[in-house]
């Protein structure tokens, strides 16, 4: 790829340098918006009706108008690949509610905005995945609507700022009981008595489309699946792994300076893991 990159601005491909919004956009001075990164393999989608169907429901949960009808936003998407061809790309879509003059309150109808870029997709190195990843628990300070992807991400950037100071690899929010929920941008999981647990979907949660993902690879894998309320002290805790689009699943071997498992990555971690990388070089492949 060493073409100029172009994205997506509204109603046309433009040079990346070039492709700007209004300073009125609510997006920019309210966060009033939402997005999706997905994943793209050698020109094949992983989950791209998923994350599109996600995308709709955050618009729908904000009361913003799918800026395009879907059939013409997948197209869109793909066609965002076909002119930034990476490898494995990863593909950020951005919707906010448009441009208006600043006040809290719409009245009006507004013209979604509707943003697409296309990066190298990022990948853990083979050295992270030998080692683990390293994580700290943070009290939640996050709103109390995580179900939608909603690009008011200060609190995740504040988590994100958090871990680099304390040199891990992700910080992982807990509730007022304790109980782990997710990641700044990750969903996580805990073996425990070896059976595969997370925290069930509610207001607390990002449905992360990898997330379900790994509950499919467990189950393929023989893996039992429980989505309840679980806590970094409980007994027959043997591992944690964290899952996002752009990490497939990866082992946290290290919590608030505690070992995991030894501190190693954890079979079935590593079980799920080559589960998965296989379903991407299928993808690739295709
Ligand atoms: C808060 C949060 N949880 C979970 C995820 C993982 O979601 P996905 O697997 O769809 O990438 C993300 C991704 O950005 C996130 O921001």
């Amino acid at each position: 790829m060493t073409e100029p990159l172009l994205a997506y601005v509204n109603d046309g491909f433009v040079p990346l340098e070039q492709a700007t919004v209004h300073i009125e956009d609510r997006g920019f001075q309210f966060a009033d918006g939402v997005y999706e990164v997905v994943a793209c393999f050698n020109g094949t989608y992983l989950d791209l009706k998923p994350h599109l169907q996600r995308l709709q429901r955050s618009c729908a949960a904000i009361e913003i108008e799918l800026p395009k009808p879907m059939a013409e936003l997948e197209y869109l998407v793909q066609e965002a690949y076909v002119k930034n061809p990476f490898e494995d790309a990863m593909v950020y879509i951005q919707v906010t509610r448009g441009v208006a003059p600043r006040a809290h309150v719409v009245q009006q109808k507004l013209i979604p905005t509707l943003i697409i870029t296309v990066r190298e997709l990022p990948k853990p190195s083979e050295k992270k995945v030998q080692t683990g990843m390293k994580g700290i628990t943070l009290s939640d300070i996050r709103w109390k609507h995580c179900e939608i992807k909603s690009i008011a991400l200060l609190a995740s950037v504040m988590g994100k700022q958090e871990a680099v100071r304390q040199e891990v690899d992700e910080a992982f929010w807990l509730d007022e009981q304790g109980h782990v929920l997710e990641g700044c941008a990750t969903n996580i999981f805990a073996v425990i008595d070896e059976v595969l647990v997370t925290h069930p979907l509610d207001h607390q949660v990002l449905g992360g489309i990898t997330r379900d993902m790994v509950i499919e690879a467990a189950k393929a894998s023989d893996v039992p699946v429980e989505e309840r309320e679980w806590r970094m002290d409980e007994e027959g805790l043997s591992e944690c792994m964290m899952s996002s689009t752009t990490n497939a699943v990866m082992p946290v071997c290290v919590m608030d300076g505690q070992a995991i498992g030894g501190g190693k990555p954890g079979d079935i971690c590593l079980k799920l893991r080559a589960y998965m990388l296989d379903q991407l070089q299928a993808l690739r492949d295709a």
